[in-house]
């Protein structure tokens, strides 16, 4: 399902690859994904659970379970039927995991303990950084960029896959990046061109993004499973992009009256990425379209597509747009913690900067 684009792009690895896992090398000042800052909470993982054996975990993997947490909301209906295998069994694990997860309410303490491992990949523009809260892009979030075509979405995604892997005190997460690519838009060259820019060896750059190509929206909805198992195989990744995170399903509902299986496929899919975003404690950032909205008389008459479904499922929505003398501008809508703002930037040669 996974295919290289063409011959020339055989530097970027795919995700049914063999990933080597390398350092990228860089000058002694700028240290790339050097080590690993943080320390990781160790989650109890399907094989930690009481009375399951490996021939069960098996048959939960080949049913796409891969995570406790995945495990612990399922019905028990759905899992017996789904991993073949008797109720009491899925019950017996079902009961299991939501024991591990301590599936309860924690107190204040607990909960800022659980935040205290968020890591932050900047965008390399300190202006859109502050807007978003000081360090960029965070992990167990989604930051939505929505906009018109150009506006620059797919550069400010192919810098954060750049920058993700910097270390932290370079406004990296020290880890790889995992690229959805759902138009074919992936520029290995421009990657190179980025990773030149930190000072940071291409090749090596290029090597921790892996790219797969969605072909459609069942596709890319299947590919996040795919990461999942990666992540539990120890792949360092600590950020993920879906470029565009609406094009396929956009195009393949688009008749009268598909418009609510859309909307619940892709509420779905937005609920399904934030459990990767925590259970993985990964970075996500998703691109999304703009359809023109007549009935907004005054200002930018544009819309994002999925409109409240996408915009409640992520966590920070930004509003690119072009401005004056090749500037650009990203605006924060609807917040949790951070003020409505806007921020200038540029995209050039080296990806996301202030200046041009
Ligand atoms: P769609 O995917 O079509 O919706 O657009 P997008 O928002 O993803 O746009 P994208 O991020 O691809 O932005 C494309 C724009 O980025 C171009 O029109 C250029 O202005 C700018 N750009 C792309 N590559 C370079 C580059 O190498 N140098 C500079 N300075 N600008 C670039
Ligand atoms: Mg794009």
């Amino acid at each position: 399902m996974v295919v290289k684009k063409d011959a020339d792009d055989i530097k970027k690895a795919v995700l049914d690859d063999e990933v080597v896992s390398e350092e990228v090398k860089v000058p002694a000042k700028k240290k790339v994904a050097k080590k690993k800052i943080e320390e990781e909470e160790v989650e109890p993982t399907l094989v930690d659970l009481p009375g399951i054996g490996p021939a069960a975990v098996a048959k939960l993997e080949a049913a796409g379970i891969y995570d406790l947490m995945s495990l612990a909301v399922l019905p028990v209906a759905t899992l017996s039927d789904g991993a073949g295998v008797s109720e009491a069994v899925a019950r017996k694990a079902i009961q299991a995991a939501r024991t591990m997860m301590k599936l309860d309410f924690v107190d204040g303490m607990e909960f800022a303990k659980k935040r205290a491992n968020v890591t932050y990949i900047t965008t390399g523009s300190k202006n859109v950084d502050s807007l978003l809260g000081g360090r960029g892009i965070e992990s167990k979030a989604i930051t939505e960029a929505f906009g018109a075509f150009g506006s620059g979405k797919t550069q400010m995604a192919l810098s954060l896959a750049v920058n993700a892997q910097l270390s932290v005190e370079q406004g990296g997460a020290a880890g790889k990046a995992v690229y959805i690519d759902t138009e074919g838009t992936f520029r290995p060259d421009r990657i190179k061109q980025m990773a030149e820019g930190i000072g940071a060896n291409p090749e090596m750059v290029l090597k921790n993004i892996l790219v797969a190509r969605a072909f459609n929206s069942d596709h890319q909805i299947l590919l996040l499973d795919k990461i999942s198992e990666l992540v539990k195989n120890g792949e360092p990744i600590k950020l993920v992009i879906v470029d565009s995170l609406t094009a396929h399903f956009r195009s393949e509902y688009s008749g009268r009256g598909q418009l609510a299986d859309r909307q619940q496929k892709l509420n779905r899919y937005m609920h399904n990425l934030m459990k990767l975003a925590e259970t993985s404690n990964v970075a996500i950032y998703v691109t999304n379209q703009v359809m023109s909205n007549p009935a907004q008389m005054f200002g930018d008459p544009t819309t994002a597509i999925g409109g409240n479904i996408v915009g409640h499922a992520s966590t920070y929505r930004m509003y690119l747009r072009r401005a004056k003398q090749g500037s650009r501008v990203a605006k924060l809508i609807d917040s949790p913690d951070m003020p409505d703002g806007e921020a200038v930037y540029f995209v050039t040669t080296a990806g996301i900067k202030d200046k041009a």
